[in-house]
């Protein structure tokens, strides 16, 4: 198996399976929701296109963020304790600044699409090398377009428990990933957990980091209008 990692979103990517990563904290919250039973999360880029969606949507919920907080009028932020309790609704519908619009562009290029975490690390691997493709493309969501030291040293774990034919880019993620003593440190050392700690949410860094705590691998199933569906 051929494993790649695209540390931003402008690496353009197509490939037979894609692995998404905003560890901090879309896909994190996902992983969550879905483990803890809601039956679909409906992945959107745009606050008024979330609100729209859940109208429509019969029994759902809203969540999501800009710049780590809350929206006005939502349900849920985009924190990942929010959602470890029973699910207030069957589908949540969530829009975050990069890793929903991450998963929405990972939905077009790859046949297959799964959510990544250090949370559901060992099920997720297990997934993917039971998937049987030959080619795997680890994308992370970054900050704003940047490289995000986060998800790319939660792509170098994945990458390195997945044991593949490394990329070049694999290579570096595993190196860089091996240069942090705890994954706590690795994703600690972000500017998106620094923007975490500033908005007093620092609780969800140790949360995002436990690794393996839960068996869900999400995985996007459809288009429902604009929205992309992980179930
Ligand atoms: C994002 O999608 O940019 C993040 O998940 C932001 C956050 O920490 O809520």
């Amino acid at each position: 198996m051929r494993v790649h990692v695209a540390f931003t979103p402008a690496e353009e990517v197509f490939a037979p399976l894609g692995i998404v990563i905003d560890v901090l904290r879309a896909t994190s919250t996902i992983t969550q929701a879905i483990a803890s039973g809601y039956d679909r999360v409906l992945c959107c880029a745009e606050v008024d296109e979330a609100r729209a969606v859940a109208a429509a949507s019969g029994s759902a919920v809203l969540g999501g963020e800009r710049g780590a907080v809350r929206i006005e009028g939502f349900d849920f932020g985009n924190s990942p304790r929010e959602f470890t309790g029973t699910p207030a609704a069957e589908t949540l519908v969530l829009t975050t600044t990069n890793g929903t619009r991450l998963l929405l562009a990972a939905a077009v290029r790859c046949e297959t699409v799964l959510v990544g975490s250090l949370l559901n690390l060992g099920a997720l691997v297990a997934a993917a090398r039971g998937s049987g493709a030959a080619d795997v493309a680890v994308l992370c969501a970054g900050v704003q377009g940047e490289l995000a030291l986060d998800d790319s040293y939660t792509a170098g774990r994945i990458a390195e428990a997945l044991d593949g034919e490394a990329t070049d880019s694999a290579a570096a993620a595993i190196r860089l990933a091996r240069s942090f003593g705890s994954h706590e440190e690795g994703l600690g050392s972000s500017k998106s957990a620094r923007n975490l700690v500033e908005a007093g949410l620092e609780e969800d860094i140790a949360f995002c980091a436990r690794e393996s705590a839960l068996e869900a691998v999400p995985r996007f199933s459809r288009m429902v209008g604009t929205a992309a569906e992980v179930r």
